[in-house]
């Protein structure tokens, strides 16, 4: 499985809606960063790497786009336009994100601290490190 979605519990009423992540039990692992992504410009593709080590929980909190996720072996889109829902990834896949509504803001809760070391940002490369 390249990647899971997670449903967030929710907490809405006549207000609207709200979202908590915390540690514990309804997260896969300790947040050490998060970061978001916003004003993306049109027909951008961002990305374009693997992590070696890091997990990400990638949440669309408005608008829409796409991930494009490769094991090596296959492709799969995940389209994300729910704030209630988490994109699940771990290592060694590699990522592109496209296709991003005017609106769209996403935002990354990571497991590890920004380390240049931790990518991998050529296919090729990508490819000869996951078989070995
Ligand atoms: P990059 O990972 O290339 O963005 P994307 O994969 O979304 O296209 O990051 C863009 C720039 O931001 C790059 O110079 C590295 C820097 N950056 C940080 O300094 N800290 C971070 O946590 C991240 C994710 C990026």
């Amino acid at each position: 499985m390249m990647y899971e979605l997670i449903d967030f519990k929710t907490h809405g009423d006549y207000q609207g809606s709200l979202v908590a992540l915390e540690k514990g039990e309804d997260f896969p692992f300790d947040i050490k960063r998060v970061y978001y992504i916003w004003g993306t410009k049109q027909n951008v593709v961002r990305g374009k790497h693997a992590h070696r080590k890091l997990e990400q929980v990638i949440v669309c909190t408005s608008g829409s786009c796409d991930f494009i996720l490769d094991d090596g072996k296959e492709r799969q889109t995940v389209h994300l336009d729910n704030p209630a829902q988490g994109l699940y990834i771990k290592h060694n896949i590699w990522r592109e994100f496209t296709n991003f509504s005017q609106d769209c803001v996403v935002m990354v809760l990571a497991s590890e601290h920004y380390d240049e070391a931790d990518y991998i940002r050529n296919y090729d490369e990508f490819k000869k490190e996951i078989s070995k």
